[in-house]
Protein backbone atom coordinates (compact mmCIF):
# COMPACT_ATOMS: atom_id res chain seq x y z
CA UNK A 1 0.00 0.00 0.00
CA UNK A 2 1.01 3.45 -0.97
CA UNK A 3 1.51 6.49 1.52
CA UNK A 4 -1.07 8.63 0.14
CA UNK A 5 -3.77 5.70 -0.23
CA UNK A 6 -2.72 4.50 2.95
CA UNK A 7 -3.15 8.02 4.25
CA UNK A 8 -6.79 7.70 3.18
CA UNK A 9 -7.40 5.10 4.53
CA UNK A 10 -9.09 4.14 7.88
CA UNK A 11 -5.73 2.66 9.20
CA UNK A 12 -4.37 6.05 8.99
CA UNK A 13 -2.92 5.60 12.97
CA UNK A 14 -3.37 8.70 14.83
CA UNK A 15 0.90 9.37 14.49
CA UNK A 16 0.59 9.32 11.20
CA UNK A 17 -2.76 11.68 10.49
CA UNK A 18 -1.55 13.98 12.37
CA UNK A 19 2.15 14.08 10.75
CA UNK A 20 2.59 17.56 8.57
CA UNK A 21 1.89 16.66 4.80
CA UNK A 22 5.67 17.37 3.87
CA UNK A 23 6.64 14.13 6.87
CA UNK A 24 5.57 12.19 3.79
CA UNK A 25 7.91 13.99 0.97
CA UNK A 26 11.20 11.53 0.19
CA UNK A 27 13.55 11.83 3.17
CA UNK A 28 16.13 14.43 3.09
CA UNK A 29 19.75 12.93 2.84
CA UNK A 30 22.17 15.11 4.03
CA UNK A 31 24.38 17.96 1.77
CA UNK A 32 25.08 16.18 -1.70
CA UNK A 33 29.13 15.26 -1.87
CA UNK A 34 30.64 17.13 -4.86
CA UNK A 35 32.85 14.55 -5.13
CA UNK A 36 31.38 12.06 -6.11
CA UNK A 37 27.16 11.54 -7.48
CA UNK A 38 25.11 9.49 -5.03
CA UNK A 39 22.68 9.43 -8.05
CA UNK A 40 19.15 7.95 -6.97
CA UNK A 41 20.66 6.65 -3.83
CA UNK A 42 19.32 8.04 -0.72
CA UNK A 43 21.61 6.25 1.28
CA UNK A 44 24.17 3.25 1.44
CA UNK A 45 25.72 1.55 4.90
CA UNK A 46 28.33 -0.94 3.74
CA UNK A 47 30.38 -3.76 5.75
CA UNK A 48 33.35 -6.00 5.00
CA UNK A 49 34.92 -8.66 6.55
CA UNK A 50 38.15 -10.27 4.96
CA UNK A 51 35.98 -11.89 1.93
CA UNK A 52 32.63 -10.81 2.12
CA UNK A 53 30.83 -7.44 1.73
CA UNK A 54 27.13 -6.71 2.84
CA UNK A 55 25.39 -3.61 1.86
CA UNK A 56 22.21 -1.38 2.94
CA UNK A 57 20.84 0.89 0.55
CA UNK A 58 17.28 2.37 -0.11
CA UNK A 59 16.99 4.84 -3.46
CA UNK A 60 14.74 7.92 -3.81
CA UNK A 61 12.08 6.09 -5.88
CA UNK A 62 11.37 2.01 -5.30
CA UNK A 63 12.98 0.04 -8.28
CA UNK A 64 11.04 -1.28 -10.54
CA UNK A 65 13.55 -4.30 -11.09
CA UNK A 66 16.33 -5.83 -9.43
CA UNK A 67 19.27 -3.60 -8.84
CA UNK A 68 23.10 -5.35 -9.56
CA UNK A 69 25.78 -4.55 -7.35
CA UNK A 70 29.55 -5.21 -10.08
CA UNK A 71 32.00 -5.58 -7.56
CA UNK A 72 35.05 -5.47 -10.32
CA UNK A 73 34.05 -7.90 -12.35
CA UNK A 74 31.10 -10.14 -10.30
CA UNK A 75 27.70 -9.06 -10.58
CA UNK A 76 25.73 -9.54 -7.15
CA UNK A 77 22.17 -9.32 -7.52
CA UNK A 78 20.36 -7.22 -4.82
CA UNK A 79 17.53 -8.68 -2.75
CA UNK A 80 14.92 -6.29 -1.69
CA UNK A 81 14.65 -5.67 2.32
CA UNK A 82 11.64 -4.10 2.34
CA UNK A 83 7.89 -4.60 0.40
CA UNK A 84 8.23 -1.87 -1.72
CA UNK A 85 11.27 -2.15 -3.50
CA UNK A 86 12.51 0.98 -1.25
CA UNK A 87 14.75 -0.79 0.17
CA UNK A 88 17.84 -3.13 -1.38
CA UNK A 89 20.45 -4.97 -0.11
CA UNK A 90 23.90 -6.72 -1.21
CA UNK A 91 25.90 -9.82 0.07
CA UNK A 92 29.24 -10.78 -1.63
CA UNK A 93 31.54 -13.75 -0.72
CA UNK A 94 34.81 -15.42 -1.86
CA UNK A 95 36.55 -11.64 -2.56
CA UNK A 96 39.82 -11.41 -2.13
CA UNK A 97 41.34 -9.87 1.41
CA UNK A 98 43.20 -6.40 1.75
CA UNK A 99 41.98 -5.35 -1.54
CA UNK A 100 40.14 -1.60 -3.16
CA UNK A 101 37.52 -3.54 -4.91
CA UNK A 102 35.28 -1.35 -8.11
CA UNK A 103 31.85 -1.35 -7.04
CA UNK A 104 29.46 0.14 -9.07
CA UNK A 105 25.18 -0.14 -8.70
CA UNK A 106 23.32 -0.53 -11.75
CA UNK A 107 19.46 -0.81 -11.91
CA UNK A 108 17.57 -3.59 -14.30
CA UNK A 109 17.65 -1.00 -16.98
CA UNK A 110 21.62 -1.18 -16.77
CA UNK A 111 21.42 2.72 -15.93
CA UNK A 112 23.92 3.53 -12.90
CA UNK A 113 22.27 4.22 -9.94
CA UNK A 114 25.03 6.22 -8.96
CA UNK A 115 28.55 6.77 -9.27
CA UNK A 116 30.94 3.82 -8.71
CA UNK A 117 33.36 3.93 -5.94
CA UNK A 118 36.00 1.94 -4.04
CA UNK A 119 35.67 0.20 -0.75
CA UNK A 120 38.48 -2.18 0.25
CA UNK A 121 38.05 -5.78 2.49
CA UNK A 122 39.95 -6.20 5.35
CA UNK A 123 43.11 -8.29 5.81
CA UNK A 124 43.39 -11.78 5.96
CA UNK A 125 43.05 -13.03 9.74
CA UNK A 126 46.86 -14.31 9.55
CA UNK A 127 47.75 -10.66 8.16
CA UNK A 128 49.78 -8.62 10.09
CA UNK A 129 48.50 -5.17 8.97
CA UNK A 130 51.03 -2.01 10.63
CA UNK A 131 47.81 -0.12 11.94
CA UNK A 132 44.30 0.19 12.07
CA UNK A 133 42.32 3.19 13.13
CA UNK A 134 38.64 3.23 13.70
CA UNK A 135 35.53 5.89 14.49
CA UNK A 136 33.50 4.94 17.78
CA UNK A 137 30.62 6.76 18.65
CA UNK A 138 27.41 6.34 20.34
CA UNK A 139 23.19 7.63 20.27
CA UNK A 140 22.94 8.78 17.11
CA UNK A 141 19.25 8.24 16.77
CA UNK A 142 16.59 10.81 18.19
CA UNK A 143 13.90 12.92 15.50
CA UNK A 144 15.34 15.75 14.00
CA UNK A 145 14.12 18.77 16.19
CA UNK A 146 11.60 19.90 14.37
CA UNK A 147 9.97 16.59 13.87
CA UNK A 148 10.05 15.88 17.56
CA UNK A 149 6.62 14.33 18.08
CA UNK A 150 5.11 13.66 22.21
CA UNK A 151 6.37 15.52 24.65
CA UNK A 152 9.52 12.90 25.71
CA UNK A 153 12.38 14.94 27.64
CA UNK A 154 15.09 11.80 25.99
CA UNK A 155 13.93 13.44 22.14
CA UNK A 156 12.98 17.07 22.80
CA UNK A 157 15.65 18.59 21.10
CA UNK A 158 18.07 16.38 19.56
CA UNK A 159 20.89 17.83 17.56
CA UNK A 160 19.64 18.51 14.11
CA UNK A 161 20.70 15.79 11.59
CA UNK A 162 22.91 18.31 9.69
CA UNK A 163 24.90 18.96 12.43
CA UNK A 164 25.15 15.17 13.89
CA UNK A 165 26.05 14.71 9.96
CA UNK A 166 28.20 17.08 10.05
CA UNK A 167 30.20 15.83 12.86
CA UNK A 168 30.32 12.34 11.10
CA UNK A 169 32.02 14.12 8.07
CA UNK A 170 34.50 15.63 10.51
CA UNK A 171 35.09 12.20 12.13
CA UNK A 172 35.72 10.80 8.56
CA UNK A 173 38.22 13.05 7.42
CA UNK A 174 40.66 11.44 9.50
CA UNK A 175 40.15 8.82 7.70
CA UNK A 176 38.96 6.21 10.01
CA UNK A 177 38.87 2.43 8.33
CA UNK A 178 35.83 1.74 10.27
CA UNK A 179 32.85 3.00 12.10
CA UNK A 180 31.33 1.53 15.17
CA UNK A 181 28.23 2.83 15.87
CA UNK A 182 27.38 1.73 19.15
CA UNK A 183 23.63 1.68 20.06
CA UNK A 184 20.63 4.08 20.10
CA UNK A 185 20.13 4.60 16.38
CA UNK A 186 17.09 4.84 16.32
CA UNK A 187 14.66 6.88 19.44
CA UNK A 188 10.69 6.37 19.23
CA UNK A 189 9.95 4.78 21.98
CA UNK A 190 6.86 3.58 22.50
CA UNK A 191 6.19 3.55 26.59
CA UNK A 192 6.54 6.37 28.82
CA UNK A 193 6.34 4.55 32.01
CA UNK A 194 7.75 7.64 34.23
CA UNK A 195 4.76 9.67 32.56
CA UNK A 196 1.08 8.62 34.46
CA UNK A 197 -1.04 7.05 33.22
CA UNK A 198 -3.55 10.02 33.00
CA UNK A 199 -0.70 12.03 30.90
CA UNK A 200 0.92 9.39 29.14
CA UNK A 201 0.93 10.22 25.21
CA UNK A 202 0.46 6.74 23.77
CA UNK A 203 0.06 7.77 20.20
CA UNK A 204 3.27 5.98 19.42
CA UNK A 205 2.41 2.92 20.60
CA UNK A 206 -0.86 3.00 19.30
CA UNK A 207 0.47 3.36 16.08
CA UNK A 208 1.26 0.07 15.27
CA UNK A 209 -0.79 -2.60 14.98
CA UNK A 210 1.06 -5.12 17.59
CA UNK A 211 -0.20 -8.31 16.27
CA UNK A 212 0.48 -7.73 12.90
CA UNK A 213 3.51 -8.42 10.88
CA UNK A 214 6.26 -5.29 10.37
CA UNK A 215 6.65 -6.42 6.76
CA UNK A 216 3.36 -6.01 3.87
CA UNK A 217 1.56 -3.92 6.83
CA UNK A 218 0.82 -0.46 8.09
CA UNK A 219 3.78 -1.24 10.74
CA UNK A 220 6.34 -0.69 7.58
CA UNK A 221 4.70 2.49 6.75
CA UNK A 222 5.13 3.44 10.06
CA UNK A 223 8.54 2.12 10.92
CA UNK A 224 10.01 3.57 7.94
CA UNK A 225 8.61 6.92 8.64
CA UNK A 226 9.53 6.42 12.55
CA UNK A 227 13.12 5.27 11.74
CA UNK A 228 14.39 6.92 8.34
CA UNK A 229 14.71 10.22 8.94
CA UNK A 230 16.60 9.46 11.77
CA UNK A 231 19.03 7.37 9.92
CA UNK A 232 18.93 8.50 6.44
CA UNK A 233 19.37 12.09 7.13
CA UNK A 234 22.45 11.20 9.21
CA UNK A 235 24.77 8.96 6.94
CA UNK A 236 23.58 9.84 4.03
CA UNK A 237 26.05 7.93 1.45
CA UNK A 238 28.97 9.42 3.51
CA UNK A 239 29.91 6.15 4.73
CA UNK A 240 30.16 4.56 0.97
CA UNK A 241 33.93 3.33 1.45
CA UNK A 242 33.75 3.02 5.19
CA UNK A 243 32.75 -0.16 6.65
CA UNK A 244 30.36 0.21 9.71
CA UNK A 245 29.46 -1.96 12.55
CA UNK A 246 25.94 -0.72 13.62
CA UNK A 247 24.93 -2.56 17.48
CA UNK A 248 21.76 -2.67 18.95
CA UNK A 249 20.97 -1.12 22.23
CA UNK A 250 17.52 -0.39 24.52
CA UNK A 251 15.74 2.95 21.81
CA UNK A 252 16.88 0.43 19.15
CA UNK A 253 14.25 -2.24 20.65
CA UNK A 254 11.66 1.39 20.35
CA UNK A 255 12.17 1.85 24.51
CA UNK A 256 14.09 3.60 27.19
CA UNK A 257 15.34 0.49 29.46
CA UNK A 258 13.16 1.14 32.28
CA UNK A 259 11.61 -0.89 35.08
CA UNK A 260 8.51 0.08 36.83
CA UNK A 261 5.89 -2.30 38.45
CA UNK A 262 3.69 -1.44 35.33
CA UNK A 263 5.98 -1.94 32.76
CA UNK A 264 9.48 -3.65 32.82
CA UNK A 265 10.89 -3.15 28.92
CA UNK A 266 13.30 -5.62 28.93
CA UNK A 267 13.89 -8.29 27.44
CA UNK A 268 12.19 -6.98 24.49
CA UNK A 269 8.24 -8.10 23.71
CA UNK A 270 8.18 -9.96 20.65
CA UNK A 271 6.94 -7.20 18.14
CA UNK A 272 9.26 -4.68 19.32
CA UNK A 273 11.94 -7.05 18.79
CA UNK A 274 10.64 -7.62 15.05
CA UNK A 275 10.87 -4.11 14.90
CA UNK A 276 14.39 -4.40 15.82
CA UNK A 277 15.05 -6.22 13.08
CA UNK A 278 13.33 -4.98 10.62
CA UNK A 279 15.02 -1.59 11.07
CA UNK A 280 18.43 -3.48 10.93
CA UNK A 281 17.22 -5.25 7.87
CA UNK A 282 16.46 -2.39 6.09
CA UNK A 283 18.87 0.29 7.03
CA UNK A 284 22.26 -1.28 7.97
CA UNK A 285 23.75 -4.05 8.00
CA UNK A 286 23.89 -7.01 10.12
CA UNK A 287 27.57 -9.08 11.18
CA UNK A 288 29.55 -10.64 8.60
CA UNK A 289 30.09 -14.69 10.06
CA UNK A 290 33.61 -14.90 10.93
CA UNK A 291 35.33 -18.55 11.42
CA UNK A 292 35.99 -17.75 15.27
CA UNK A 293 32.50 -16.84 16.28
CA UNK A 294 30.15 -19.92 16.32
CA UNK A 295 27.44 -19.44 13.55
CA UNK A 296 24.47 -20.71 15.41
CA UNK A 297 24.89 -18.35 18.42
CA UNK A 298 21.30 -17.62 20.22
CA UNK A 299 19.29 -15.13 19.06
CA UNK A 300 21.71 -14.12 16.31
CA UNK A 301 20.00 -15.65 13.40
CA UNK A 302 18.63 -13.61 10.66
CA UNK A 303 16.86 -17.03 9.80
CA UNK A 304 16.83 -18.54 6.41
CA UNK A 305 19.35 -17.39 3.53
CA UNK A 306 20.95 -15.33 6.37
CA UNK A 307 24.59 -15.93 4.91
CA UNK A 308 25.73 -16.67 8.20
CA UNK A 309 25.25 -12.95 9.85
CA UNK A 310 23.99 -12.60 12.96
CA UNK A 311 21.90 -9.44 14.16
CA UNK A 312 23.32 -9.33 17.63
CA UNK A 313 26.59 -10.66 18.05
CA UNK A 314 29.99 -9.36 15.96
CA UNK A 315 33.14 -9.41 15.21
CA UNK A 316 35.19 -7.01 13.49
CA UNK A 317 38.81 -8.76 12.89
CA UNK A 318 41.85 -6.99 11.33
CA UNK A 319 44.46 -9.48 10.46
CA UNK A 320 46.07 -10.46 13.81
CA UNK A 321 46.60 -6.29 14.90
CA UNK A 322 42.81 -5.95 16.21
CA UNK A 323 39.50 -7.98 17.07
CA UNK A 324 36.36 -5.81 18.41
CA UNK A 325 33.89 -7.89 19.99
CA UNK A 326 30.37 -6.46 19.66
CA UNK A 327 27.44 -7.97 21.74
CA UNK A 328 24.35 -6.66 22.36
CA UNK A 329 22.84 -6.60 26.47
CA UNK A 330 19.38 -6.05 25.50
CA UNK A 331 17.72 -9.51 23.58
CA UNK A 332 18.97 -12.55 25.87
CA UNK A 333 18.86 -10.71 29.26
CA UNK A 334 16.71 -12.56 31.84
CA UNK A 335 15.52 -11.38 35.44
CA UNK A 336 16.25 -14.62 36.92
CA UNK A 337 18.19 -13.12 40.80
CA UNK A 338 21.43 -14.41 41.04
CA UNK A 339 21.64 -16.68 38.07
CA UNK A 340 20.27 -13.52 35.64
CA UNK A 341 22.35 -12.88 32.62
CA UNK A 342 22.76 -9.74 29.81
CA UNK A 343 23.74 -12.51 27.12
CA UNK A 344 23.40 -15.90 26.75
CA UNK A 345 25.55 -17.87 28.89
CA UNK A 346 26.24 -19.74 25.09
CA UNK A 347 27.40 -15.91 24.03
CA UNK A 348 29.24 -15.36 27.07
CA UNK A 349 31.29 -18.77 26.51
CA UNK A 350 32.64 -17.16 22.72
CA UNK A 351 33.45 -14.11 23.96
CA UNK A 352 35.82 -15.67 27.24
CA UNK A 353 36.89 -17.80 24.35
CA UNK A 354 37.61 -14.79 21.94
CA UNK A 355 39.16 -13.01 25.22
CA UNK A 356 41.74 -15.93 26.08
CA UNK A 357 42.95 -16.35 22.14
CA UNK A 358 46.31 -15.63 21.53
CA UNK A 359 45.65 -15.01 17.99
CA UNK A 360 45.23 -11.25 17.50
CA UNK A 361 47.50 -8.39 19.51
CA UNK A 362 44.47 -6.01 20.37
CA UNK A 363 40.96 -7.83 21.40
CA UNK A 364 38.14 -4.87 22.40
CA UNK A 365 35.03 -5.85 24.03
CA UNK A 366 32.57 -3.14 22.66
CA UNK A 367 28.94 -3.81 24.34
CA UNK A 368 26.44 -1.17 24.44
CA UNK A 369 26.17 -0.78 28.56
CA UNK A 370 29.42 0.91 29.91
CA UNK A 371 32.46 -0.56 32.49
CA UNK A 372 33.50 1.79 34.80
CA UNK A 373 30.35 4.10 35.34
CA UNK A 374 26.33 4.31 36.82
CA UNK A 375 24.19 6.99 36.00
CA UNK A 376 21.67 5.34 37.92
CA UNK A 377 19.87 3.58 35.12
CA UNK A 378 17.84 0.23 35.39
CA UNK A 379 19.79 -2.17 33.37
CA UNK A 380 23.59 -1.24 33.94
CA UNK A 381 25.69 -3.53 35.23
CA UNK A 382 25.86 -1.71 38.75
CA UNK A 383 23.45 -1.77 41.59
CA UNK A 384 23.83 2.24 42.18
CA UNK A 385 20.07 3.50 41.81
CA UNK A 386 19.28 7.25 42.60
CA UNK A 387 17.60 7.76 45.86
CA UNK A 388 14.78 10.10 46.74
CA UNK A 389 17.40 12.50 47.81
CA UNK A 390 19.00 12.74 44.49
CA UNK A 391 21.70 10.83 45.01
CA UNK A 392 23.28 7.41 43.55
CA UNK A 393 23.36 5.03 46.30
CA UNK A 394 23.83 1.34 46.80
CA UNK A 395 21.82 1.13 50.41
CA UNK A 396 18.43 0.86 48.64
CA UNK A 397 17.74 -1.63 46.16
CA UNK A 398 17.66 -0.73 42.80
CA UNK A 399 14.14 -2.17 41.37
CA UNK A 400 14.10 -4.82 38.78
CA UNK A 401 18.10 -4.67 38.75
CA UNK A 402 19.74 -8.55 38.77
CA UNK A 403 22.58 -9.39 40.85
CA UNK A 404 23.63 -11.74 37.95
CA UNK A 405 23.90 -9.21 35.61
CA UNK A 406 27.37 -8.26 38.12
CA UNK A 407 28.52 -11.68 38.63
CA UNK A 408 28.55 -11.87 34.73
CA UNK A 409 29.99 -8.69 34.47
CA UNK A 410 32.65 -9.95 36.75
CA UNK A 411 33.52 -13.36 34.65
CA UNK A 412 34.14 -10.68 31.93
CA UNK A 413 36.18 -8.48 33.50
CA UNK A 414 38.31 -11.01 35.18
CA UNK A 415 38.81 -12.52 31.23
CA UNK A 416 39.33 -9.27 29.71
CA UNK A 417 42.59 -8.53 32.52
CA UNK A 418 43.77 -12.32 32.70
CA UNK A 419 45.54 -12.28 29.25
CA UNK A 420 49.51 -11.48 29.61
CA UNK A 421 50.66 -9.18 27.24
CA UNK A 422 47.45 -7.62 25.71
CA UNK A 423 45.83 -4.14 27.28
CA UNK A 424 42.83 -4.83 28.70
CA UNK A 425 40.24 -2.17 27.01
CA UNK A 426 36.80 -1.86 26.30
CA UNK A 427 34.75 1.08 24.73
CA UNK A 428 31.34 1.03 25.22
CA UNK A 429 27.96 3.15 24.06
CA UNK A 430 24.40 4.24 26.07
CA UNK A 431 25.45 6.61 28.30
CA UNK A 432 25.58 10.16 26.58
CA UNK A 433 29.55 11.05 27.75
CA UNK A 434 32.74 10.82 26.99
CA UNK A 435 35.21 9.38 29.12
CA UNK A 436 38.12 7.40 30.15
CA UNK A 437 39.43 5.70 33.41
CA UNK A 438 40.91 2.54 34.57
CA UNK A 439 39.10 0.15 36.22
CA UNK A 440 41.55 -0.85 39.24
CA UNK A 441 38.90 -3.09 41.28
CA UNK A 442 35.98 -4.60 40.70
CA UNK A 443 33.96 -6.12 43.80
CA UNK A 444 36.57 -8.68 45.28
CA UNK A 445 38.32 -8.79 42.23
CA UNK A 446 41.64 -6.89 42.20
CA UNK A 447 43.31 -5.91 38.94
CA UNK A 448 45.19 -2.81 39.81
CA UNK A 449 48.82 -4.56 38.36
CA UNK A 450 46.62 -4.98 34.98
CA UNK A 451 43.73 -2.51 35.09
CA UNK A 452 40.72 -1.83 32.31
CA UNK A 453 40.87 1.04 30.72
CA UNK A 454 37.19 1.75 30.18
CA UNK A 455 36.20 4.44 27.52
CA UNK A 456 32.87 6.17 27.02
CA UNK A 457 32.93 6.84 23.17
CA UNK A 458 30.94 10.05 22.78
CA UNK A 459 27.08 10.48 22.05
CA UNK A 460 26.02 11.99 18.48
CA UNK A 461 22.62 13.34 18.83
CA UNK A 462 21.98 13.77 22.23
CA UNK A 463 19.01 16.00 23.30
CA UNK A 464 19.37 18.82 26.62
CA UNK A 465 16.78 16.74 28.76
CA UNK A 466 18.75 13.18 27.74
CA UNK A 467 22.15 14.29 29.53
CA UNK A 468 22.09 11.93 32.87
CA UNK A 469 22.54 14.95 35.42
CA UNK A 470 19.53 16.68 33.26
CA UNK A 471 17.31 13.45 33.20
CA UNK A 472 18.02 11.63 36.83
CA UNK A 473 19.71 15.22 38.29
CA UNK A 474 23.47 13.55 38.61
CA UNK A 475 25.92 12.86 36.02
CA UNK A 476 27.85 9.62 36.01
CA UNK A 477 30.37 8.33 38.49
CA UNK A 478 31.80 5.16 39.39
CA UNK A 479 29.80 2.95 41.26
CA UNK A 480 30.17 2.11 44.62
CA UNK A 481 31.31 -1.80 43.74
CA UNK A 482 34.32 0.00 41.61
CA UNK A 483 37.80 1.49 42.53
CA UNK A 484 38.29 3.80 39.04
CA UNK A 485 40.84 6.37 38.43
CA UNK A 486 39.25 8.89 36.05
CA UNK A 487 41.07 10.40 33.40
CA UNK A 488 38.35 12.16 32.17
CA UNK A 489 35.69 12.36 34.19
CA UNK A 490 32.42 12.06 31.81
CA UNK A 491 31.49 14.79 29.76
CA UNK A 492 28.40 16.01 28.77
CA UNK A 493 28.63 16.96 24.85
CA UNK A 494 28.40 15.61 21.82
CA UNK A 495 31.52 13.85 20.29
CA UNK A 496 33.22 10.56 19.22
CA UNK A 497 36.57 8.62 19.64
CA UNK A 498 39.05 7.81 17.27
CA UNK A 499 41.38 4.14 18.10
CA UNK A 500 44.48 3.84 16.32
CA UNK A 501 45.62 0.14 16.47
CA UNK A 502 49.73 -0.07 16.23
CA UNK A 503 51.11 -3.25 16.89
CA UNK A 504 52.55 -1.70 20.04
CA UNK A 505 50.55 0.51 21.17
CA UNK A 506 46.48 1.51 21.15
CA UNK A 507 46.22 5.87 20.61
CA UNK A 508 42.86 7.19 21.92
CA UNK A 509 42.14 10.45 20.44
CA UNK A 510 38.83 12.47 21.94
CA UNK A 511 36.44 14.69 20.43
CA UNK A 512 34.20 17.04 21.89
CA UNK A 513 31.91 19.67 20.56
CA UNK A 514 29.72 21.73 23.30
CA UNK A 515 26.17 22.76 21.54
CA UNK A 516 25.89 25.68 24.04
CA UNK A 517 29.03 27.55 23.54
CA UNK A 518 30.63 26.26 20.32
CA UNK A 519 29.32 27.26 16.32
CA UNK A 520 28.02 24.05 14.34
CA UNK A 521 31.31 25.85 12.11
CA UNK A 522 33.47 24.84 15.04
CA UNK A 523 32.68 20.86 13.78
CA UNK A 524 34.30 21.50 10.71
CA UNK A 525 37.95 22.08 12.28
CA UNK A 526 37.22 20.04 15.28
CA UNK A 527 40.65 18.29 16.63
CA UNK A 528 41.28 16.08 19.92
CA UNK A 529 41.27 17.80 23.49
CA UNK A 530 42.46 14.76 24.66
CA UNK A 531 44.64 11.44 23.93
CA UNK A 532 45.80 8.79 26.03
CA UNK A 533 48.38 6.42 24.52
CA UNK A 534 48.09 2.77 25.91
CA UNK A 535 51.58 0.42 25.66
CA UNK A 536 51.18 -3.21 25.70
CA UNK A 537 52.42 -4.72 29.19
CA UNK A 538 55.86 -6.33 28.78
FE1 LIG B 1 20.87 2.96 25.23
Amino acid sequence: MYRREFLRGTMGAAVLAARPAEAFAPQEAPPRSHSWDAGQVRHLLPTVSDTRILIKASFNQPLKGTPVLHIDRTAVPGRMSDTQGEFWQFYASGLAPSRKHQLALVAANRKALCEPWELATFPSPDARPESFRVLFFTCAGGPDSADSSGTDPITQGNLPTAIRNRLMRRALSFQPQAMLANGDHVYWDLHSPRVPLSRRDNTRLQSFNRSALVFGDTNETVLKLAAGPQITSVYGTDFRSTPVFFLQDDHDYFDNDEAFDEIVTFPPVWFQLQLARATQRMYYPEFLPDATRPRALPWGSVGENDNGVSESWGTLRFGRLAEILLYDVRRTCTLAGPSAVFIDPEVEKWLIARTASPDVTHLVPAPSNPFGWTAGKWMEWYPDVLSAQGKLTTAEPKPYWQAGWLHQHDRLVAAMTSRKGRIPLTVSGDLHAIGIGKILRAGKLDIAKNPLTAVLSGPIGTAPGAWPSAFRGVGSTPPVYLDVQEEIKPIEQHGFTLAEFLPDRIVLRFFKWDRKTQSPDAIDTLEPFHTTELGRPV
